[in-house]
């Protein structure tokens, strides 16, 4: 035990079963303030220096073979296995570790302990957030967080480092998986549903990564210089929805830059914004070894160093005593800690099973899996696959399907369902010559390719198997012999690295061959082909759609993903995803294609944690506002598929759209009524965009202001819904007043399928300009930058 100021005294009470302890002060010879008992001020009083610097420092990392021990001796870095990072724990004044895991898709611990396989720890791998995103569903998404935190809560974690919300300003961005969408209402509201539903179980969250932080390439020294106004309404926007209507514990700092400063050092960032301006109250963590000064992330209002390092604790100290950090810094960030750990479970001394109900789990896994997945095209009913018994199924993944992205956002799962298997399951005929050819060169190739371990893996990823390559001996036997092909296209992706162009974003060869032969051979015999893309970020579709029949974009699905695919594809489920990320035409289509990772200095380069090459960079938002379909829309470029969209296996009708007033004095609500006017039941996303003025702003075509999802409605029924708009939902930040206004003029109410597809329309006028919400003048870029935006 550490050396105190005060003397610790055990004194034994021997009335009760247990023997509670009791430490005394060695100067009063009172009892210490206990976390919980006495006021939070007196214990943080008790606390002596080095105690507070070790709370606001993480207890180290964990890695095998790299750091087996942690940098800093953990005090319970063995309760979780696997767990991301404990905080330091003070017995003496009743303060307990507390336990952080990630990650977004499920929580992510060591399934085997001691090599005692008699005895595991799996978690369930849930649909990865573009699929979340693509329910529309808030109600769906709550629930599969309600079952992803029950996880947390019954394996002995206290937060989950989970959800991750960057905006997809860019395709290759390495962890758009992680990440809902490119439009912020649809990610925040996302992001609130899942936080409160993981939350409802007494565990916390880490929503991340605060801010701005939309690539891998360069990503502990990148720099982002970025307008307020794209800022504020693109990059803060999904975070400000978030923590007003769910308060996630905590938030996660992110490793880059923004216009200059570390976002782990931005004071204007993790104070004034985020608690002053939104009203957060909980506690901000660095990502992992993110910023570079602890005291100015201490000054910030960064609560907590993650992982920590006793250097860390060792420059606060220092600072503390050269008069360089104000003692009363340090104890807001760790009020701020300790009014957390007071919610945990840790601290409240939950007695965590270690047995979830995985069963359950993987149903909502699946269930949410099939609500996600976005039927992109279905010419003359190839879809649903009622007749086809015997089926050809081409690509690697069909076989090895990926259930999720990797790096921190992957998941030790039980098992993986195959799409094969899931055809089986379902009572399909999967050809057996394709299934041997493509499972042996499969297993090749891993042989190949031995598993790593995470940390190997990280810095130097496996690349994926290349297509297997059947020949059109092969093929054209199996158009004959079988009723139908499914070929599936697979990425993977990770933090750490962003996606290429060539063989990612755009087919490989091999790819583009296997399509275009299977289609041929398939098509001469009359005989229809459907592609499946079991992927994390959004891929060129456009030079190939034309062979496919049928496109079902089922994204990385979760464990129980060959299921869910399956249940799609044979009707039992009628898709209702729908994208919340454009898919363009070209890669030179995006809008930040030109800026994007940005540029290097090499010649300033240092070496980080772990030796790694630290390479200054910098990147420059030069399309401001216009991410995703705000340029499509604004430059008129025809996307493959655009926000928004989604096919079904049946049709809906929008009709009678009406607004309770003409007017708009502080708020308005909108109804439609939805029919179902096919054969099938099925559920619409409704989506409702406002087209402003744009007279004294500059304003995108249209936005994104509610959305929603009907029930399962049957053939001929009709469901109304209803959405209300009010005054933060016509404002834009203008700059020049550092404020949220609302231009005077006429507004359209667009209701739509996708943000193409228009269906219903109503104007209503606001007479005066409203100012609806007065910011500070923060966060501005050094350069002027306007000169590049759209
Ligand atoms: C990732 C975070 C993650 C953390 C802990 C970092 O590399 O960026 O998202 O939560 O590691 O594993």
């Amino acid at each position: 035990m550490k050396k105190h100021n005060c003397l610790t005294i055990f004194l034994f009470l021997l009335s009760g079963p247990f023997l509670p302890v009791i430490f005394l002060s060695a100067q009063t010879n009172k009892p210490l303030p206990q976390l919980g008992k006495a006021p939070i001020k007196e214990v943080i009083a008790a606390m002596t220096t080095e105690e507070k610097t070790k709370l606001v420092v993480g207890n180290g990392f964990r890695m095998p073979g790299i750091t087996p021990q942690g940098p800093v001796i953990g005090q319970t870095q063995n309760k979780v296995p696997g767990a991301a990072g404990t905080t330091f724990a003070i017995p003496r004044l009743g303060i307990p570790s507390i336990v952080v895991a990630d990650g977004p898709a499920g929580l992510r611990i060591d399934p085997i302990r001691n090599k005692d396989s008699s005895k595991t720890y799996y978690a369930t791998a849930f649909p990865v957030a573009t699929l979340l995103a693509s329910t529309w569903d808030t109600a769906l998404v709550r629930k599969a967080g309600a079952a992803f935190g029950s996880e947390v809560h019954e394996y002995g974690v206290d937060i989950l480092l989970a959800p991750a919300l960057n905006i997809h300003r860019n395709p290759l961005g390495g962890r758009n998986f992680e990440y809902y969408s490119e439009d912020p209402l649809i990610a925040g509201k996302i992001t609130a549903a899942i936080v409160n539903g993981i939350q409802s179980n007494g565990v916390g969250t880490s929503i991340k990564h605060f801010a701005a932080n939309n690539q891998e390439t360069n990503r502990n020294t990148i720099n982002t210089i970025v307008s307020e106004r794209a800022l504020r309404e693109i990059y803060l926007k999904a975070f400000e929805i978030a923590v007003k209507s769910s308060q996630p514990w905590t938030v996660m700092s992110s490793y880059n830059k923004i216009n200059g400063t570390y976002a782990s050092e931005e004071k204007d960032l993790l104070t004034t914004i985020l608690r002053k301006e939104w009203g957060f109250k909980g506690l901000v963590m660095t990502d992992w070894f993110g910023g570079k000064d602890p005291v100015a992330q201490m000054n910030a209002g960064n609560d907590l160093l993650m992982p920590g390092t006793s250097q860390q604790s060792q420059r606060i100290i220092d600072a503390v005593k050269h008069d360089s950090l104000n003692v009363k810094v340090l104890d807001e960030n760790v009020e701020h800690i300790l009014r957390i750990i007071l919610q945990s479970p840790s601290f409240k001394g939950y007695k965590y099973s270690d047995k979830p109900d995985l069963k359950r789990d993987a149903e909502i896994s699946r269930t949410a899996a099939e609500e996600g997945m976005v039927l992109l095209k279905n010419n003359n009913t190839a879809l649903p696959l009622k007749n086809s018994k015997k089926i050809s199924v081409f690509g690697n993944t069909s076989y090895d399907i990926i259930a999720g992205g990797t790096g921190s956002g992957d998941v030790n799962k039980a098992y993986t369902v195959s799409l094969i298997q899931g055809l089986t399951n379902d009572g399909y005929t999967v050809d057996a010559d394709l299934k041997t050819a493509y499972t042996g060169y499969l297993n090749d190739q891993k042989a190949k390719h031995p598993k790593k371990g995470f940390f190997e893996e990280f810095m130097n990823p496996t690349p994926p198997a290349p297509e297997y390559d059947a020949s059109n001996e092969l093929i054209n036997q199996k158009a004959a012999e079988t009723d139908l092909a499914v070929i599936t296209i697979g990425r993977n992706a990770g933090e750490g690295r962003d996606r290429k162009v060539e063989n990612d974003f755009n087919l490989s060869d091999n790819e583009k061959n296997l399509i275009k032969n299977v289609a041929d051979a398939f098509h001469a015999k009359n005989k229809k082909v459907v592609v499946v893309l079991n992927i994390g970020g959004v891929i060129e579709v456009a030079s190939w759609r034309n062979n496919a029949d049928a496109i079902l974009l089922a994204w990385q699905p979760g464990l129980e993903a060959g299921n869910a695919i399956a249940n799609i594809l044979n009707g039992k489920v009628n898709p209702s995803g729908k994208l919340a990320t454009t898919f363009p035409i070209n890669y030179s289509d995006v809008p930040s294609a030109k800026n994007f990772p940005g540029k290097e200095f090499p010649e300033q380069a240092t070496t980080g944690a772990f030796g790694m090459k630290l390479i200054p960079a910098e990147v420059t938002y030069g399309e401001g506002i216009y991410v995703g379909y705000r340029y499509y829309d604004k430059a008129n470029v025809t996307p493959a598929y655009e926000f928004g969209y989604g096919s079904s296996y049946t049709t809906f009708s929008y009709s009678n759209l009406k607004l309770n007033t003409s007017k708009f004095t502080g708020k308005i609500t909108a109804t439609i009524d939805i029919t179902n006017t096919g054969t099938v039941p099925g559920k619409e996303v409704v989506e409702l965009y406002i087209s402003a003025p744009g007279k004294s702003m500059d304003k995108p075509e249209k936005e994104l202001k509610a959305f929603g999802k009907t029930n399962l409605l049957q053939p001929g029924k009709k469901q109304t819904l209803s959405f209300t708009i009010d005054a933060g939902s016509l404002a834009s930040f203008d700059t020049e007043k550092t404020s949220w206004i609302a231009e005077p003029g006429a507004y359209t109410v667009k209701v739509g399928s996708s943000s193409k597809n228009i269906k219903q329309t109503a104007v209503f006028n606001l007479d005066k300009e409203i100012v609806v919400e007065k910011n500070h003048k923060v966060l501005t870029p050094k350069n002027d930058i306007s000169g590049m935006q759209f």
